[in-house]
C-alpha cells in the first residue's frame, strides 16, 4: 500500500487547518491511515526552528537567512516525519510546504534561483502528489486571524502576519501564479465560501485525483473492525 502526500497552501486566515482536520476525518472514515503535520515544524528538530522563525528572532538574518532556516526545518521534517509515514503507507496532510518558501521568501526578495537550490536540497525529490491552495483576499484572511486571536485570547500576530496588507496581497498573487504554472499538482479552492462548501470542494478534488480511495487495503484498525463485524 502506497502513501499519498497532500499539502495545503494559502495566505493567513484561509482556513487551512479547519479543512485539513475535515479531510483527515473523511479519509480516516474511508479506512485510511492519515497523519496531519505542519510547517515550519512537524518534527522535534523543525519545531525548535519554528520558534526561532515565528518569534521574529531570525529576522535580522534577512530573508535569505530565514529561507535557509525554513529549508533546514523542512529537511528534518521530510526525513523524520513525512518519509517514514509515506513509507508505511499513510496519507500525509501537511499545512504549508515548499511553496510557502517560494511565495513568502520570494516576495521578500530572495533570488528564485537561490530558492530553487534550497528547495532541491530540502525536499530531496519528495514533492507533494497534490497541493490544495485555499485562496482568499488578504483583507478577509487577516480579519479572520485577528477575530480568532481575540476570541481565543491568543497573543499578538506572528512575524509574518505583521506585514502590511499589500505584502499579503502580493503573496496571494504569487500563490495563484504558482498554481497556474503547476496546474497538474495544484487545485485552487475559493476560501471565501462557507466552510462546508470548501470541505466538499476539497473532497471532490481529492477523490477526483485519487480514484482508489476506499478501495485500498484497510488500516489495521479497519481490519480489526471487519473481523469483529
Ligand atoms: P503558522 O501560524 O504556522 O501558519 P498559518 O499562517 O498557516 O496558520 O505560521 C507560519 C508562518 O510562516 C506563516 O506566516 C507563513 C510563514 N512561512 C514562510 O514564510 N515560509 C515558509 O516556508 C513556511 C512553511 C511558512
Amino acid at each position: 500500500m502506497e502513501g499519498r502526500f497532500i499539502t495545503f497552501e494559502g495566505g493567513e486566515g484561509a482556513g487551512k487547518s479547519t479543512q485539513i482536520a475535515r479531510l483527515k476525518q473523511r479519509l480516516t472514515d474511508a479506512g485510511l491511515d492519515v497523519i496531519v503535520t505542519r510547517e515550519p515544524g512537524g518534527s522535534p528538530g523543525a519545531e525548535k526552528i519554528r520558534e526561532i522563525l515565528l518569534s521574529g528572532e531570525a529576522k535580522d538574518l534577512g530573508p535569505r537567512g530565514e529561507a535557509m532556516l525554513f529549508a533546514a526545518a523542512r529537511a528534518d521534517h521530510v526525513d523524520h516525519t513525512i518519509l517514514p509515514a509515506l513509507e508505511r503507507g499513510a496519507w500525509v496532510l501537511c499545512d504549508r510546504f515548499a511553496d510557502s518558501t517560494r511565495v513568502y521568501q520570494g516576495e521578500a526578495g530572495v533570488d528564485p534561483k537561490y530558492l530553487d537550490l534550497l528547495e532541491t536540497a530540502a525536499v530531496a525529490g519528495h514533492w507533494p502528489d497534490m497541493t490544495i491552495l485555499i485562496d482568499i483576499p488578504a483583507d478577509i484572511g487577516l480579519g479572520r486571524v485577528s477575530k480568532r486571536a481575540e476570541e481565543q485570547g491568543i497573543s499578538g500576530p506572528d512575524r509574518f502576519e505583521l506585514d502590511d496588507v499589500s505584502v499579503h496581497e502580493r503573496r496571494r498573487d504569487m500563490f495563484l501564479a504558482l498554481a497556474a504554472r503547476e496546474a497538474d499538482r495544484f487545485v485552487v479552492i475559493d476560501g471565501t465560501q462557507p466552510l462546508d462548501k470548501v470541505e466538499d470542494d476539497v473532497w471532490q478534488a481529492v477523490t477526483g485525483k485519487f480514484r482508489d480511495i476506499g478501495t485500498q487495503q484497510p488500516t489495521s484498525r479497519g481490519e480489526t473492525d471487519a473481523k469483529s463485524a
